[in-house]
């Protein structure tokens, strides 16, 4: 438990220390939603990007419920973790209902029960914004405060409920959404999970695991699998590729791309051009995506891509075939087809 001093010091640290946000200077109940939502998954510094392309487009919470999805996708854009503009776009539509059909009248609701029930939001997005842009006093729990309570009380793999105990119990009624984000603030710039800052943290003499900080908390073995995708680049008449929008749920849900296959549920035919493997990392999947070009038979038009929303992933894919296409229409050594590969170079499994 933080003591009174503790209290004083970590608030008089983030009015000096913290990082100059943008959302930080907004009491728009909207626009502090906006950069929750997008910190959930995303790193400060590309969450600004993000969190200025999407208020700009989106400047209150009507003009994303009047919008259409594919409108917030193609906004969102490189973000990732798509499924949260896909929420996003849901709350702002059920926050514009009113209130006897189960809306909001176009207001977000100010207290943590009620953000909790709309899409996409969880317990932290609700603290956060109860906390931060209504001032209720509900204490927040992420990954940062999770790793502050941890070293502070000395505890190698604290308990959730436990993390949520230890939370509720230091929270100052006073300014709680400015608490919230002093904890949030030590563990991304002080408590950092490596090369701790032990020197500049306003809290270290109480703090019971500051002469071994690094073991607490045990780092959590991550579980990634790997998956090995087939991606088929159809180029059209007009050298635009063929781009399909995905199903509405899965992976990469609402965007548009070429057509996957899993690897091993099909044999590549023997016209596609071998253009080679992209690697992306997603947080619990490696994927491993062998790009083929296919220049045969194909329909006149393909997609003008500034319309779409396209994923990073396939950016990359994209940007592989083409180079490929380029090389094939400039005869600068002839690609592979795809019967001359031999099926372990390409790694399949
Ligand atoms: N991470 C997510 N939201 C944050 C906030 N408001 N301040 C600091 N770190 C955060």
């Amino acid at each position: 438990m933080l003591s009174c001093n503790d209290h004083r010091n970590l608030l008089a640290w983030y009015d000096t220390h913290q990082r100059e946000l943008p959302w930080r200077n907004t009491n728009d109940p909207w626009a502090i939603l906006l950069s929750e939502i997008l910190l959930q998954q995303t790193q400060v510094s590309r969450g600004m990007v993000y969190w200025k392309r999407m208020i700009e487009a989106f400047p209150t919470i009507e003009s994303m419920a009047t919008s259409e999805v594919d409108a917030v996708l193609k906004a969102w854009e490189g973000a990732g973790y798509y499924s949260r503009a896909r929420r996003l776009h849901a709350l702002s539509r059920q926050v514009m209902l009113p209130s006897d059909q189960g809306g909001f009248d176009g207001a977000l609701p100010k207290n943590y029960e009620d953000l909790l029930s709309l899409p996409g939001i969880g317990p932290y997005t609700a603290a956060a914004v109860a906390s931060i842009a209504f001032g209720q006093p509900v204490a927040c729990v992420d990954g940062n405060i999770r790793r502050v309570m941890a070293r502070h009380t000395a505890q190698p793999d604290p308990a959730p409920k436990a993390v949520q105990a230890w939370a509720d119990s230091s929270l100052t009624s006073e300014r709680p959404g400015d608490w919230n984000q002093a904890l949030m603030e030590l563990g991304a710039t002080v408590c950092t999970p490596r090369r701790v800052k032990c020197g500049g943290c306003p809290i270290q003499s109480t703090c019971k695991g500051r002469h071994e900080p690094e073991l607490f908390p045990t780092p959590k073995k991550s579980r990634v699998k790997a998956i090995s995708m087939l991606a088929v680049v159809e180029i059209a008449g007009d050298g635009r590729p063929v781009l399909h929008q995905r199903p509405l749920s899965g992976m990469f849900a609402g965007l548009w791309g070429p057509l996957y296959h899993e690897a091993n549920s099909m044999t590549p035919d023997q016209d596609w051009l071998v253009c080679g493997t992209v690697e992306h990392l997603l947080s619990h999947r490696k994927l491993s995506v062998h790009v083929f070009l296919k220049t045969t038979d194909v329909p006149p038009l393909g997609t003008l891509r500034s319309t779409v929303a396209i994923s990073s992933l396939d950016e990359k894919v994209l940007a592989m075939a083409a180079k490929h296409q380029h090389a094939a229409q400039k005869r600068e050594g002839v690609p592979q087809r795809a019967k001359q590969v031999n099926a372990e170079t390409v790694a399949w499994s």
